[in-house]
């Protein structure tokens, strides 16, 4: 059985670990913070719901990387959130050096892990995290698509009046407002969606798909947890089960879709060992437009990390 570490234990981590834990899958999951007894107070916590919610799965908090010893995992959710009025590129400069830090200290105590990297901005933060740890691709990449997927999935399932579940989508591009939703393949049990609702009405769900986070950040004063935490437990889940599920993931492009070296969403295979395929996908002209948009905006954040020269 595996051990994950999940290195943040604020909103989005301790729902990696506590999701993760009820799944009931791995033998040990430690929650590594710098705030104090804070991740042993949240590891201790969901230890104690383990009898009645019938995991056996252990948790433990801690500052010390130590601990993280020979993790097979590592998810990281390390650094600022965002508030109102800012976009996920603003968090670079803070998160940059947290991420970076991260995987550098990891690397002392685990040989060669999977990184799942959560924290944003992401698609750069993914790309900083490979270069730091210098592990091939298939063993970092980063969480997001399954997420605006899923925003996609329940707005499109709230309009319907339908279950969420029924609902198969793709996503793809950056973790921001240029990502690509893709409506040419999304269905309603089968059914083409573009074939149940009306075309203005699906540009809407869209637009909203792409400014999802931005909305809950403007409800909640900072940004989401449930979902992203689902979402990073559901990756570790493929991984450790060798499902051979396909997500969109946050990989680096060598080629596909004629882009090279810049990270972003496509649809991938997961399972043991990390990212087993890079699906692509027949884009048409307008798809691959956005997709090259998407493309270059991240890959002038990732110049921004490459001046801040956190890798040498
Ligand atoms: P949070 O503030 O609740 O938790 C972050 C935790 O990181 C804090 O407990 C803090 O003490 C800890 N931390 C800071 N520096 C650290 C270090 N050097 N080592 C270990 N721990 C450190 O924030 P939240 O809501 O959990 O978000 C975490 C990150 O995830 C943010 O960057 C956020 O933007 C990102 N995020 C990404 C999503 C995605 O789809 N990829 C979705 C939601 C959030
Ligand atoms: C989200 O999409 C902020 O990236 C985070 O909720």
């Amino acid at each position: 059985m595996s051990k994950v570490s999940v290195i943040g234990a604020g909103n989005v981590g301790a729902t990696v670990a506590n999701v993760l834990a009820h799944k009931d899958i791995v033998r040990e999951v430690v929650m590594l913070d710098i705030r104090g007894d804070f991740a042993k107070g949240k590891a201790l916590d969901s230890w104690q719901q383990a009898s009645i919610d019938h995991y056996s799965t252990r948790l433990k908090g801690t500052e010390d990387y130590a601990d993280t010893a020979g993790s097979d995992i590592v998810v990281i959710t390390a650094g600022i959130p965002r508030k109102p009025g800012m976009s996920r590129d603003d968090l670079i400069s803070t998160n940059a050096k947290i991420v970076s830090s991260v995987v550098a200290s990891i690397l002392k105590y685990s040989e060669d892990p999977i990184f799942i990297i959560i924290s944003n901005p992401l698609d750069v933060m993914t790309y900083a995290a490979h270069k730091i740890s210098g592990l091939p691709t298939n063993k970092v990449f980063g969480m997001a698509g399954i997420l605006d997927t899923a925003r996609y999935r329940a707005f499109l399932a709230t309009e319907l009046s339908v279950s969420p579940k029924d609902i198969q989508a793709v996503l793809m591009g950056g973790h921001g407002d240029t990502m690509v939703p893709l409506p040419r393949y999304t269905t309603v049990a089968g059914i083409p969606v573009t074939e149940l609702i009306a075309a203005d009405v699906l540009d809407a769900i869209v637009e909203r798909t792409k400014k999802g986070g931005g909305e809950l950040v403007k409800l909640m004063g900072t940004s989401a947890w449930y979902a992203p935490g689902a979402a990073g437990a559901q990756m570790v889940e493929a991984i450790v089960k060798d499902e051979d599920r396909i997500f969109p993931c946050c990989v680096k492009l060598e080629g596909q879709y004629g882009i090279d070296g810049v990270y972003l969403g496509v649809p991938v295979k997961l399972g043991t060992g990390g990212i087993k395929q890079v699906y692509e996908l027949q884009l048409n002209q307008d798809e691959l437009d956005l997709l090259n948009t998407s493309a270059g905006h991240v890959k002038a954040v990732m110049d921004t990390f490459d001046g801040m020269n956190l890798a040498s």
